[in-house]
C-alpha cells in the first residue's frame, strides 16, 4: 500500500470538486483525499436541484451566459462564465458516464427550471442530486486504486516553505497538517501539489443550509499561508429555508418555485412578489427574492411567509419533490394541500481564494477548487444550479494544469512536524461553545442580508476582542477539530466583515442602506493578507 502521508497530489476536501479533481488525476499520480469527517459530509451530498447546463436545441450558451451575468449583476469575469458554461454538457456526459441517474423524459434528461434562469436547463435527480452525484463519484474514487480516501482528518493549516527543515524562502505549499479524530494526534500529510476543495463559510451564520463542516477552513488556512481572498461580502442567502422549531436548516430547492410555487404573506394573504419583481416574481435572482422576504418578515412583524405548490396536482408534487415531500410529511406539513413556512438562510459563499482559470492560487504548488474559490463565475450572485458545475469544471482543470505542468512541481524537501511541546490539554471547551454562538449571531443579526456601516463596524469591533481571545486560547492549548473551527470561523467572519466595509455600494448579494446606489464599475473586493 502506499503511503497515505506522502502522495503526489494531495487533495482537501472530498465533495465534488475534491473528488472529480481525484479521478481525473489518478491514471497518472498517487492521490491522496482528505476529508474532516465521513467522506459525504459536505454540501455536494446536501444538493437538491440540480446541475445547469445548455442541452436543449431552443437553449444557447449565450442565454446560460447571460443569465449567470445578470445574476451576478456584472461583477463575473465574462471569460470564466463562457469557460465554465461551455464546458457543462461534457462535465453532465461524464456524470452520466460515471452512473449518476438523471431524471429523464421522451429519451432525453428532464430539465427543471430555477430562478433566475431564462430556459429549462436544469437536470436532477429528483430533488436529492447531490446525494446521487456525490454516490457516483465516491464510487469510483473508491474503486480506483491510486486514490487513498482518508477521513476524519481535520486539516489545521497548510504546510508551506516556513515549516521546511531547511528554510528555501521559495513560499511553497507542501502539504497540510491535519487532525486525526480518531487519535486526537496532529499528521502531516506532503505532496508535490496540493488542491483545496473544502466547501463553503455558511456556518459563519447563524441559520444556513450547509452542513455543519462548512467553518471556511480552506479559506482561512489560504489566507494565514499568504494567498488572496476575494468577494467575501458576496454571501448568499437562499430565499427559501424551512421554518421550523424541531429542523433549523432544511432547504425547499428552487426548484418548487421553478414548476410554480408561489410566495405569499401569510397575513395580507398576497402574492407579495407582485411588489418587488412584477415580471420575474418568484424566479427574479436569489438576492431579490431574499430581500423581498426579508422586507415582507420585517413590514409585517413576521416569523416566516408562504411558500404554497399546493395548487398544482398532488401526483406531479410527490413525483418531482419525493424527499421534500417525506420530510415534510413527517413533519405534519402536507405540501400537497397547505403552504409551507419558509425564510431565508445563508447558502452559499461566493467569494474565497482567489484562482485562475487552471484553479492556480497565488501560492506555488497550491491549487483550488469549488465553492472555497473566488473563480469570477459567479461574481455578486450565484445563479442556481451553477456551483455544481464550477466543482466539476475547476476540479478538472486542476487536475488539467498539474499534469500539463508536472515537471514544475518538484517533490517536497523535508518538513518540521506538529510542534506540541509548548501547549496543554484545554480545560475551558466552554469558551470555544460560547465563541461559536456569539459569531454566527452577530454575524446573523449585523452581516446579514441587509447591511449597514454602523452594523458591520459593530460586528468588526466584536471580532477584534475574539480574535485576541481566541489567539491566546489557540497559543496555550493542544488543537480540536472544534477549535480549529472556531479559528478559522472567526478569520472567515473577519475577511466577511472587511470586505463588506471595503465595498462602498450595493450590488448583488452586498446591499447596504449606507450605499443604496450600485456604481458604474463592477469590481472585485480582494483582500491582500
Ligand atoms: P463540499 O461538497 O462542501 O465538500 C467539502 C469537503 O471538504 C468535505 O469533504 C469536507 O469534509 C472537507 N473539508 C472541509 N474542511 C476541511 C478540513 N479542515 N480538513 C479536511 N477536510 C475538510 N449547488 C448546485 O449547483 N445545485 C444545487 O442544487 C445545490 N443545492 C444545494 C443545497 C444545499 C442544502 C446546499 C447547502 C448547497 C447546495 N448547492 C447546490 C451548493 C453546492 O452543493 C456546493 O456549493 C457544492 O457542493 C460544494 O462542493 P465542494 O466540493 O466545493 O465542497
Ligand atoms: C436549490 O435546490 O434551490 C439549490 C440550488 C442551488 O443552490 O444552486
Amino acid at each position: 500500500m502506499s503511503d497515505i502521508r506522502s502522495a503526489d497530489v494531495l487533495i482537501i476536501g472530498s465533495g465534488a470538486a475534491g473528488l472529480t479533481a481525484a479521478l481525473n488525476l489518478a491514471d497518472r499520480f498517487r492521490v491522496t483525499v482528505l476529508a474532516k469527517g465521513q467522506l459525504n459530509e459536505g454540501s455536494t451530498a446536501w444538493a437538491q436541484g440540480g446541475i445547469a447546463a445548455v442541452l436543449e436545441p431552443g437553449d444557447t450558451f449565450e442565454s446560460h451566459i447571460e443569465d449567470t451575468m445578470i445574476a451576478g449583476a456584472g461583477l463575473n469575469d465574462r471569460a470564466v462564465v463562457e469557460f465554465v458554461v461551455e464546458n457543462a454538457p461534457r462535465a453532465i456526459e461524464r456524470l452520466v458516464e460515471l452512473g449518476v441517474p438523471f431524471n429523464t423524459e421522451g429519451g432525453g434528461l428532464h430539465l427543471t427550471r430555477e430562478g433566475g434562469h431564462s430556459h429549462r436547463r436544469i437536470v436532477h435527480v429528483n430533488d436529492a442530486t447531490g446525494w446521487a452525484v456525490q454516490e457516483a463519484l465516491q464510487r469510483a474514487a473508491e474503486a480506483h486504486p491510486n486514490i487513498t480516501l482518508v477521513p476524519d482528518r481535520v486539516a489545521i493549516d497548510l504546510a508551506t516553505s516556513r515549516h521546511e527543515e531547511r528554510y528555501s524562502g521559495a513560499g511553497n505549499v507542501w502539504g497540510v497538517y491535519a487532525v486525526n479524530r480518531e487519535s486526537g494526534h496532529v499528521e502531516l500529510f506532503t505532496a508535490n501539489a496540493t488542491i483545496l476543495a473544502t466547501g463553503g463559510a455558511g456556518r459563519t451564520y447563524l441559520f444556513s443550509t450547509a452542513p455543519r463542516g462548512a467553518t471556511g477552513d480552506g479559506i482561512a488556512m489560504a489566507w494565514r499561508a499568504g494567498a488572496r481572498i476575494s468577494n467575501m461580502e458576496m454571501m448568499q442567502f437562499h430565499p427559501t429555508c424551512l421554518y421550523n422549531v424541531e429542523v433549523k436548516n432544511f432547504l425547499i430547492t428552487e426548484a418548487v418555485r421553478g414548476e410554480g410555487g408561489r410566495l405569499i404573506n401569510p397575513t395580507t394573504h398576497k402574492r407579495f412578489m407582485t411588489y418587488y419583481d412584477p415580471e420575474r416574481m418568484e424566479l427574479a435572482p436569489r438576492d431579490v427574492v431574499a430581500r423581498a422576504i426579508d422586507a415582507e418578515i420585517k413590514r409585517y412583524g413576521l416569523d416566516y411567509v408562504h411558500l404554497d405548490i399546493s395548487h398544482l396536482d398532488p401526483a406531479f408534487v410527490r413525483g418531482h419533490f419525493p424527499t421534500i415531500y417525506e420530510k415534510l410529511l413527517g413533519l405534519g406539513i402536507d405540501m400537497t394541500r397547505e403552504p409551507i413556512p419558509v425564510v431565508p438562510a445563508q447558502h452559499y459563499t461566493c467569494g474565497g481564494v482567489l484562482i485562475d482559470r487552471d484553479g492556480r492560487t497565488d501560492l506555488p504548488h497550491l491549487y483550488a477548487a469549488g465553492e472555497v474559490t473566488q473563480s469570477g463565475l459567479h461574481g455578486a450572485n450565484r445563479l442556481a444550479s451553477n456551483s455544481l458545475l464550477e466543482c466539476f469544471v475547476f476540479g478538472e482543470a486542476c487536475a488539467n494544469h498539474i499534469a500539463a505542468n508536472w515537471a514544475d512541481l518538484p517533490p517536497p524537501p523535508a518538513i518540521r512536524p506538529w510542534d506540541e511541546s509548548r501547549v496543554t490539554h484545554s480545560d475551558e471547551e466552554v469558551v470555544i461553545k460560547q465563541n461559536w454562538t456569539e459569531i454566527r449571531r452577530f454575524m446573523w443579526n449585523y452581516v446579514g442580508i441587509v447591511r449597514t456601516t454602523k452594523r458591520l463596524e459593530r460586528a468588526a469591533h466584536r471580532i477584534k476582542l475574539l480574535t485576541d481571545e481566541v489567539a491566546d486560547y489557540y497559543g496555550h492549548f493542544r488543537v480540536t477539530p472544534d477549535l480549529i473551527e472556531l479559528r478559522n470561523l472567526l478569520q472567515t467572519a473577519d475577511l466577511i466583515v472587511r470586505s463588506a466595509l471595503h465595498r462602498q455600494e450595493s450590488r448583488g448579494l452586498h446591499y447596504t442602506l449606507d450605499y443604496p446606489e450600485t456604481l458604474p464599475e463592477a469590481v472585485d473586493t480582494i483582500l491582500v493578507p
